[in-house]
């Protein structure tokens, strides 16, 4: 018998990718999506899709209650700037919608749940690499909503209710090296996105935030796992909890710092032409080194990131614009 597994948000930027690598390995997939920020046409052959939100508690209860074995859970606002301006809608989303699907989960007897975290949860880095020890202490409304999440993950947990895998991503970029994954994000916030929109003429300029800061170049390091790696993560993580009766934290990077300025000349490289830039001020809240220790998913997972160049990585994004 195949393993159903729910996955919310799954015509999402990483949704997307996590459905097609269940599909690959043989699951049964029903995507659950209010299509707020997803698109339709994530929505891949082989998969079943319910167009449905997480704050419609009865909705998602039906849905829940037909035999799943496990949920992944990655429908959430997060845009780290906009979590500052109004939380509300992160209060609202984020946690409700959350607690909802985990009491849908109580309710219906579905024990398996991976989600979706951040390295947002650490805040102001004290070292780097980060492994999963280091404090948690969110210095923004999006980190602390997936904290939150993570605290009543832990709580159902301990009271026997549940299973759960939090997975911190730290910057997820790419695209399936396939093309099989076509929707872009609308009116994208994260770096190399917004770099291929310069790249293809849709935003005249890219803006670097802050060339000052104590790093080789001055630009910020970040630690950028390609997506579809991140998929494969959550495959090993189901199967983990389904099988074992587990339950783990896990952070998901690759241990490799890239600056800013370094994705840019290699954006270059790869694109052959041109990125137009300025230098403007730093970005609140940005700090400058924020790269993984992801040993612990190798140890629980056997995971490790398939994808170490960065210019091999920003590859599977210019595929989709040739
Ligand atoms: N940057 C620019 N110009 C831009 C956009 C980004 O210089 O127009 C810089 C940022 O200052 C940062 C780097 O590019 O140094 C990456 O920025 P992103 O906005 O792409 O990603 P962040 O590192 O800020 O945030 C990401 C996720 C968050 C998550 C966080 C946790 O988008 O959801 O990682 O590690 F919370």
């Amino acid at each position: 018998m195949k393993n159903k597994i729910l996955v919310i948000g799954g015509a999402g930027y990483i949704g997307s990718h996590v459905q097609k690598q269940l599909l690959e390995e043989g699951f049964d997939v029903i995507v659950y999506d209010n299509l707020s920020s997803g698109d339709i046409i994530n929505i891949l052959v082989g998969s079943k899709f319910i167009k449905g939100d997480i704050l419609d508690y009865n909705q998602l209860k039906n849905v829940m209650c037909d035999n799943i074995d496990g949920v992944i859970h990655l429908a959430a606002k997060k845009a780290v700037g906009e979590s500052m301006i109004k939380p509300e809608i992160y209060a609202t989303n984020n946690i409700s919608g959350s607690i909802n699907i985990l009491n849908a989960m109580v309710e219906c007897g579905v024990k398996n749940i991976v989600f979706s975290s951040s390295a947002a949860v650490y805040g102001m880095p004290l070292y780097s690499p980060i492994d999963e020890k280091h404090p948690i202490n969110p210095i923004n409304y999006y980190g602390y909503t997936k904290r939150c999440i993570e605290e009543n993950m832990e709580w159902y947990a301990n009271l026997g209710k549940i299973n759960f895998a939090s997975l911190r991503y730290f910057n997820a970029v790419g695209y399936a090296d396939d093309k099989s994954i076509q929707g872009k994000e609308r009116n994208p916030q994260n770096l190399l996105p917004i770099i291929m929109e310069v790249a293809t003429n849709k935003r005249d300029c890219l803006s670097i935030y802050g060339n000052d800061y104590d790093t080789t170049d001055g630009t910020c390091i970040r630690d950028y796992v390609h997506v579809s790696d991140l998929a494969k993560a959550h495959t090993k993580a189901i199967k983990k909890l389904i099988n074992e009766n587990t339950s783990f934290i896990l952070n998901l990077g690759t241990g490799i710092g890239t600056s800013v300025k370094e994705i840019v000349d290699a954006t270059q490289k790869v694109i052959g032409k041109k990125i137009n830039y300025v230098y403007s001020d730093r970005r609140s809240g940005d700090p400058a080194i924020l790269t993984a220790c992801a040993d612990k998913a190798d140890e629980l997972l056997g995971w490790k990131p398939e994808y170490t160049d960065i210019e091999d990585i920003i590859k599977t994004v210019w595929n989709l614009e040739i």
